[in-house]
């Protein structure tokens, strides 16, 4: 009998577990003296007299429980392999990601077993070179095993699991760090303090603009499911929907007080301004649209165009019609089928004057937070399978509102720009980083997230194919330009709190979220080598800073704007405008009107009255700086 064949047979034909049962039964049956000898013995037991291997095949060479390890090596060469070479967008590069996300969970999962094996492992490596010097020194009793070589005694199976084991682990973290990892700022950046008004002149062609969200400033909304949510929604711990018992209700009444939102962008002197229009108003009930007010929502239009302001309009951001939960909200999805007549009835009266679009604002955060954590409506708490049943829906309304906006673009209509209409979603994206950048598991956890929190919808609407109704728009896709959201990176660290936010390295905004100045650097860097093809629009960015003066949002904003300077003029980066949240306070969702984003503030106990922060302050000196040297444009693609 070969050597190899022995192995086999001592395993058994069905792997681990028979291997394990002919290593139990053995060492119950030797002799009493025999037993500390136990493990080594086994181990020795595949090898010919001679201490060579024979020919039995790669799967005979592998031992049984580094299996799993080699497994895991080979499906991280495969999906290096294909994330290279699949043409991004592709169904193929899908396929990789989708299988990437469940390889990182089964790693995770089966990462205890390693650690017990390898430890397994080297422990019996320990006892059995113990024992021969033991014997050696004539100490012990002289066995089978005294006779052997120490390279024996180590024996290849031990050996062989330690490595493979210790191969997948950097494996798994080299193709982590290849694959997703960003790059950072040089150290020491932010040191030197760096006037806006000589350091920070961007492009040309370059945007400025502020954002605000209809149910956010607008008032009055209570045809909407946030409405409904507000009034009715209590928490298992017995929490209400809103923090601090607030309600939405007037918000900043931008309905009315269109002309004094005007003002403050003129003050400013942005030259885009990112608003939504809210889809309860323009249908009040299923296929019954109101003209009156889509003709408020025109009027605003064409006194932006009139103030030389881009308008940029964003179709759903987080709220619908409540006809439209009582349907089944985002879990039914002939959603898409409603939002695509809405995007059509609004992409016509809109078409003259806007060019630019927002389909649907932060997809994964709306079925997150609805769905997993019941921050949001309809206040689910971890029920997974509506949490994909809505990024279905969502991705399925952002495709339906693209083909509808293209088909009722009106390219040459008076007051337009003559230019063919460019949609986008806004994609949340945080910048996850591993605590420990050596630690190959966190640093694949990290890669978990990026690809399934910030890039999973963003590969799916990429994919021209799987879109119904056939080609997209100029490019055959699914995005004209790629709108970003940003607020915080994220730190992944197993050994701590598994994912966390950084708290030692800065300061913290009133959401609690660490205000890390090089995020948006990182994440423009990291966007542009995803998809060097997509010009990049940062649809929002900005912090939460009720004081007064409000210094965290000055710093915040001075330092990302940096970053971003640094991505544009020094590496290049087609980044065709920054978008501050929010030109003005506003309802902050659960959060209510704590948390204060506003470039300016509003009085909320008294008159609404708008008044400048100091990051508004900061942001008109900025702006008129880039003017005073010609830079600063409106809304535009690079190529315009
Ligand atoms: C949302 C805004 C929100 C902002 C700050 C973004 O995710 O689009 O509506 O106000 O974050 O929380």
């Amino acid at each position: 009998m070969s050597a190899a064949r022995g192995f086999v047979e001592l395993q058994g034909a069905d792997g681990w577990e028979s291997s394990i049962a002919a290593r139990t039964r053995t060492s119950r049956t030797s002799a009493a003296s025999d037993s500390a000898n136990a493990a080594a013995t086994a181990d020795d037991e595949p090898h010919a007299a001679d201490g060579k291997r024979g020919d039995g095949g790669l799967c005979a060479r592998i031992p049984p429980l580094a299996r799993p390890a080699a497994t895991s090596c080979a499906i991280g060469v495969v999906c290096l392999l294909a994330a290279a070479l699949a043409p991004q967008g592709s169904l193929p590069r899908v396929v990789v990601l989708d299988c990437w996300g469940v390889w990182a969970w089964i790693n995770i999962l089966l990462l205890p077993l390693w650690l017990w094996h390898l430890c397994r492992v080297l422990l019996a490596g320990m006892r059995a070179t113990a024992r021969f010097g033991l014997a050696r020194a004539g100490l012990a009793p002289r066995g089978p095993s005294e006779r052997a070589e120490p390279a024996l005694v180590f024996g290849w199976l031990p050996a062989g699991d330690a490595f493979a084991l210790l191969v997948s682990w950097l494996l798994l973290g080299a193709v982590s760090t290849w694959a997703w990892g960003g790059r950072a700022l040089p150290a020491g950046f932010f040191d030197t303090p760096a006037p806006p008004s000589s350091e920070l002149i961007f492009p040309d062609n370059f945007t400025w603009g502020a954002a605000t969200a209809a149910y956010q400033v607008e008032g009055g909304l209570n045809n909407t499911q946030w409405y409904r949510f507000e009034q009715e929604f209590t928490r298992k711990d017995g929490s209400r929907a809103i923090a601090d018992g607030w309600e939405c209700g007037l918000a900043a009444d931008s309905w009315n007080r269109f002309d004094e939102d005007l003002s403050c962008m003129l003050a400013l002197g942005i030259k885009t301004y990112r608003f939504s229009v809210e889809w309860s108003r323009i249908e009040p009930r299923r296929g019954s649209f109101n003209a009156s007010a889509m003709a408020r929502y025109v009027d605003w239009t064409r006194q932006l165009r009139g103030a030389g302001i881009e308008p940029l309009v964003t179709l759903h951001h987080f709220t619908e019609p409540l006809w439209r939960t009582d349907l089944g909200g985002l879990e039914n999805a002939s959603m898409a089928d409603d939002f695509e007549r809405y995007a059509r009835y609004v992409g016509v009266a809109l078409g003259p004057t806007v060019d630019f679009w927002v389909s649907v604002n932060e997809i994964m955060v709306v079925a997150l937070v609805g769905w997993l954590n019941s921050e949001f409506p309809p206040g689910r708490s971890g029920d997974l399978a509506g949490t994909m049943r809505a990024i279905h829906t969502l991705v399925e309304m952002h495709r339906a509102a693209y083909r509808a906006l293209h088909d009722v673009d009106t390219v040459a209509a008076a007051g337009g720009q003559g230019r063919p209409c460019l949609v986008s979603v806004a994609q949340n994206v945080v910048l996850w980083s591993p605590a420990n950048t050596w630690f190959p598991t966190e640093a694949f956890v990290a890669g978990f997230y990026e690809g399934f929190y910030n890039r999973w919808v963003l590969e799916q609407l990429l994919r021209a194919r799987a879109v119904r109704g056939g080609p997209l728009g100029a490019r055959g896709s699914g995005l004209d330009y790629l709108g970003l959201n940003h607020y915080f990176s994220q730190v992944v660290s197993l050994g701590g709190a598994y994912m966390h936010y950084d708290r030692t390295h800065f300061a913290i905004s009133d959401m609690d979220w660490p205000l890390d100045p090089g995020s948006l650097y990182q994440v423009v860097m990291q966007y542009h080598r995803w998809s060097p093809d997509l010009p990049i629009l940062i649809t929002e960015h900005g912090c939460a800073d009720g004081q007064v003066p409000d210094a965290r949002r000055v710093d915040f904003t001075r330092k990302s704007l940096m970053g971003l300077h640094a991505a544009v003029t020094a590496a290049d980066v087609p980044v065709i405008g920054y978008i501050h949240w929010a030109l003005i306070d506003n309802f902050e969702w659960a959060a209510g009107f704590t948390p204060r984003f506003g470039l300016f503030r509003v009085n909320w106990l008294g008159d609404l009255a708008r008044s400048w922060t100091d990051g508004g302050l900061l942001y008109k000196a900025l702006i008129a700086e880039n003017a005073a040297v010609g830079a600063g444009s409106r809304l535009q693609m690079p190529s315009a």
